[in-house]
């Protein structure tokens, strides 16, 4: 039997109706913008998000790359959430190319960041010896606070804040429609008063390959010519394009309207650990998106495994649940994520649950259960 794997929902394979899709996509030189495949999907993302045009890229990473690149001069500087996938998880991207620096703020436990440190953090531009704010940064659903989804509401005031300061608003939506779904909203209403978004079409809505940038038609042109400089002018790309297609699509083979499904099984794996002895810091009514993280702790002080590091006792509970067949991941802050997604359905998750009680046992950081779970 193959793992279940819950370590992203990158790990996702396209569905039937992709791989279909890619063997017959009609297909042209992208970089010359002949790829009729890639220029429906760009058309599609935009109508989806409400934005005036759309540029496909490699990566959730390049599409955040472009964007900055697109909006922030050298020199300028960025400030969204500090522990965002921009800031921390793309090997500072924003410095090493983009030639900006970043300003963090923490997140609040709703994924949020609080408005009046938004407004506070923006640079005074009659001070020569400041960097100048040139763009502001949400992540949406955000990862660092289990997935939370961010509302419209939310996005439309800290766009007035940037605005107001002649500053644009961009979203990095890596798991945007994870959060339209969850807040019954559209990715229009939730990207209203942003200037850009990213939004990945290889994590929930199991692409091999691939997101998109969406925006007016000025920035993505902007984005595209920078998509070029990164070396991410790619030419026959219809073939990775069309599985976006199909994932965008209204109907059976679209993706989006499915992943309340994973939101339910996020939801009751949270509920199916968080009273487990062993688990800590999981409150499961936080999981409203796919994501569950939470830590190992040791419930006997004076037993064996309260004698290792936190980092080593997670270590091993992550390998007796590879034993088990089911894989997680280590997340910031010691702990542990999962990440529920096509192809993981409920069944999987009770099996999930017995794999993570066994597992805690055999770490040493619970008792083993007084009746073997099967
Ligand atoms: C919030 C967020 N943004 C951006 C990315 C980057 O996406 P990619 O892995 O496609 O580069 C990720 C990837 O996990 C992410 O979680």
């Amino acid at each position: 039997m193959p793992p279940i794997d819950l370590r992203s929902d990158t790990v996702t394979h396209p569905t039937p109706a992709m791989r279909r899709a890619m063997a017959e996509a009609e297909v042209g030189d992208d970089v010359f913008g002949d790829d009729p495949t890639v220029n429906a999907l760009e058309a599609r993302a935009a109508e989806i998000t409400g934005m005036e045009a759309g540029v496909f890229v490699a990566s959730g990473t390049m599409g955040n790359l472009v964007s900055l690149i697109a909006h922030v001069p050298r020199g300028g500087e960025i400030i969204a959430e500090a522990e965002s996938h921009t800031i921390i998880d793309e090997q500072a991207g924003h410095a090493v190319i983009v030639g900006a620096s970043a300003r963090g703020i923490p997140a609040r436990p709703d994924g949020t960041i609080d408005p009046a440190l938004v407004a506070a953090a923006f640079r005074d531009p009659l001070d020569l010896h400041e960097p100048r704010t040139s763009l502001v940064v949400l992540e949406n659903t955000h990862a660092h606070s289990m997935g939370q989804p961010l509302r419209p509401a939310y996005t439309a005031e800290i766009a007035a804040i940037a605005h107001g300061r002649g500053v644009p608003l961009h979203v990095d939506g890596a798991r945007l429609f994870n959060a339209a779904v969850a807040l019954g909203v559209s990715a229009a209403e939730l990207l209203e008063h942003a200037d850009s978004a990213t939004f990945c079409l290889s994590k929930g809505l199991a692409c091999p390959v691939g997101s998109v940038v969406v925006g007016s038609a000025g920035f993505v042109a902007r984005a595209r010519r920078a998509r070029k400089l990164v070396g991410g002018g790619m030419r026959q790309v219809g073939v990775l394009a069309a599985a976006g297609l199909v994932a965008l699509s209204d109907g059976p083979d679209g993706m989006i309207e499915r992943l309340a499904e994973d939101h339910v099984n996020a939801r009751r794996l949270a509920e199916g650990l968080a009273s487990m002895p062993g688990i800590v810091g999981l409150d499961p009514t936080r999981a409203t998106t796919n994501f569950v993280i939470f830590g190992i702790a040791a419930t006997d002080p004076g037993g064996e495994a309260a004698r290792l590091s936190r980092w080593e006792l997670r270590e091993r509970f992550l390998e007796e649940l590879r034993a088990e067949g089911v894989l997680m991941v280590s997340y910031a802050h010691d702990t542990v994520r999962a990440v529920t997604h096509y192809g993981v359905d409920i069944e999987d998750v009770d099996r999930v649950v017995q794999a993570c009680r066994r597992a805690l046992a055999a770490c040493g950081a619970a008792p083993a259960p007084a009746t073997p779970v099967n």
